[in-house]
């Protein structure tokens, strides 16, 4: 059995203050929480803040990004390491928007995924396709191109710090949400592909997340699928009011 992972993606969004407000009223609400792991990702100025005012709680805090050299002449990047400092456990990486606007590549996220492990965080890896490629037809081979790309140089035990987040970019931000059908069958592909790249073990252990429009309304549907293991949550992440009934639908999940 695979633990659920819930996880906000608070994007270009929220100040200290407003950083304090919403774990204020979150980390409460939450005490009793169990049945999955929760990770909060705020913009790099909140990461103290948050960290802050989380401690002693479940909820762990991630990065949204984050750079592949330990330290040097790079202006205006962070490192794992100054994450690690400061009390992140995890970074994303491969998100659909830096892909789009930042010039990410297969290459950079799996850079950024090798320093992410060597400071002794987790990864939590974005892939997903846009709607001309799930138009054209070549959604699997886009999200699986992603995933190989993004996982070189990585062997079986990496993944045991490694978390997959399916996120077709025409779901996200947009209101419309993959069916849990869509969902299901990219996932299945996906854990398909670790099997066959790693072992069964692999395939069987790594969470894999959906992202895209989820909400309250349309969260459990999507949890109660046998391959998806969590969310990864942009808009609805942004109010604790709106992210806690998303929290308590990571009991649907099956997996
Ligand atoms: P959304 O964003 O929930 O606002 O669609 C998801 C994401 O970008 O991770």
């Amino acid at each position: 059995m695979r633990r659920p992972v819930m996880a906000g993606n608070w994007k270009l969004f929220k100040t200290q203050a407003q950083t304090r407000d919403f774990f204020g009223a979150l980390v409460s609400s939450i005490a009793d929480v169990e049945h999955c792991d929760v990770v909060v990702a705020p913009p790099y100025t909140s990461l103290v803040a948050a960290v802050d005012a989380t401690r002693g709680s479940q909820v762990s805090i991630a990065a949204q990004d984050v750079y592949w050299e330990s330290e040097g002449a790079f202006t205006g990047e962070v490192s794992a390491p100054m994450l690690a400092d400061v009390g992140c456990d995890y970074a994303i990486i491969g998100h659909s928007e830096r892909r789009q606007y930042f010039g990410e590549t297969d290459l950079t996220v799996s850079r950024k995924i090798r320093a992410v492990l060597r400071a002794g965080l987790k990864a939590i890896v974005c892939v997903g396709e846009t709607l001309d490629q799930r138009d054209g037809g070549g959604a699997e081979a886009v999200v699986q191109r992603q995933l190989t790309g993004g996982l070189a140089e990585l062997t079986g035990p990496d993944l045991s710090h490694i978390i997959v987040a399916y996120e077709p970019v025409w779901a996200i931000g947009t209101g419309k949400v993959a069916t849990p059908d869509q969902a299901e069958s990219a996932h299945a592909h996906l854990r398909s592909r670790l099997a066959a790249r790693y072992n069964a073990e692999v395939g069987d252990c790594v969470r894999i997340l959906y992202g895209g429009s989820v909400k309250a309304e349309n969260a459990a549907e999507l949890l109660g699928q046998p391959n998806i293991d969590g969310a990864l949550v942009g808009g609805a992440s942004l109010k604790a009011e709106a992210f806690l009934p998303i929290v308590e639908a990571a009991k649907a999940c099956v997996g």
